[in-house]
């Protein structure tokens, strides 16, 4: 299938996220399939801003569904943010002939998106973040790899944590969103998880969690904490030991949640979604967000995208119940 668009060239942008090379690998294929040029746009919006964009072929995406990280590097771009450096960014397009951008990352990603698609750009975001805190998707590309790395370390501290019955708090990464946290402490069996969307008692969300297990036989406790939450896990474990006397252990899980090869869940959805991307362009759209809901994939606008706010992980009371078993 010819396409009326030539080039296209894909980016990566803000904190890279396991599946975001599987992404870039798919938008090259979908390329491919459309008899599309697919460009590299290196370190992220900054990498338009300095023109450091080349030409992908089969090589530069051979056997990089299984890396984690990006091979188009990632870079968060104030400039970017400015008119000046917009309008270096389309000077780049019209200098190497880019019909369309497809752009891997969070929120702040599209909102660049979104600047440059008033000058006529078309773009198409697909959201890739380990918080999976884009309202407009039900999932984010880097999540399930970044749970589950977040799961297997914590399986492995509640080990002696249990040998030497004690306390652990654990910060996981989520600077303002809950979602991966609630998502971990569930699946740990946590006795407690705070999350930077809710507002904390202290008393009742941790130190009572914590006696009520104690007075079920438990003596050694699982506190989850997002490092966006009540000032993080250094403060709750200080707490802690004011109020109970416990001498908890804090660990920082910090950016090993970023890294490690992409599960299945990512390397299918970022496969899935960088086809999308690529079609929804040579339908002519431009100014989208690909999302996935209930396992469809759909596009909506940027701006609608934006404006949305996502409610925490829909926790019913058998889901909260079963997250603290371990304390009741
Ligand atoms: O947005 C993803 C994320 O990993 C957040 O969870 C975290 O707070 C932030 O990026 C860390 O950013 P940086 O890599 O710039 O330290």
């Amino acid at each position: 299938m010819i396409s009326a668009v030539k080039r296209i060239a894909v980016l990566t942008s803000g904190g890279d996220a396991p599946g975001m090379n599987a992404a870039v690998r798919a938008v090259y294929r979908a390329c491919v399939t459309f008899g599309i040029e697919c460009l590299g746009i290196y370190r992220g919006w900054n990498g338009l801003i300095n023109s450091e964009v080349k030409r992908l072929d089969r090589h530069d995406v051979s056997h990089i569904i299984n890396r984690g990280g990006t091979i188009l590097y990632s870079a968060r771009s104030k400039e970017f943010m400015t008119e000046e450096g917009q309008q270096k960014a389309v000077a780049t397009c019209k200098l190497f002939g880019i019909d369309g951008i497809v752009a891997i990352g969070g929120d702040g990603t599209f909102r660049g998106a979104l600047a440059l698609s008033k000058y006529g750009i078309p773009v198409i975001g697909i959201p890739g973040t380990i918080d999976n805190d884009i309202s407009s998707t039900g999932y984010t590309i880097g999540f399930d790899t970044a749970a589950n790395t977040a799961i297997e370390c914590i399986d492995k501290l509640r080990d002696t944590m249990q040998s030497h019955e004690r306390c652990s708090v654990v910060e996981v990464m989520g600077r303002n969103a809950g979602y991966l946290a609630m998502y971990v402490g569930i699946a740990v069996g946590a006795t407690a998880v705070l999350v930077p969307e809710e507002s904390i008692d202290f008393d009742r969300d941790v130190i009572e969690k914590i006696r009520n297990a104690r007075l079920n036989g438990f003596t050694h406790y699982m506190i989850v904490v997002a490092e966006g939450a009540a000032n993080g896990a250094y403060e709750v474990a200080q707490k802690i030991r004011d109020s109970l006397g416990l001498d908890p252990r804090v660990t920082i899980l910090g950016h090993i949640q970023r890294g490690g090869s992409p599960t299945a869940r990512d390397r299918v959805t970022a496969t899935r979604m960088g086809y999308y991307a690529v079609k929804a362009l040579v339908d002519g759209k431009s100014n989208r967000v690909v999302c996935v809901r209930s396992g469809d994939m759909m596009d909506i606008d940027i701006e609608e995208a934006l404006g949305m706010t996502k409610t925490l992980y829909p926790l019913d009371s058998e889901t909260l119940h079963a997250m603290t078993c371990s304390s009741t």
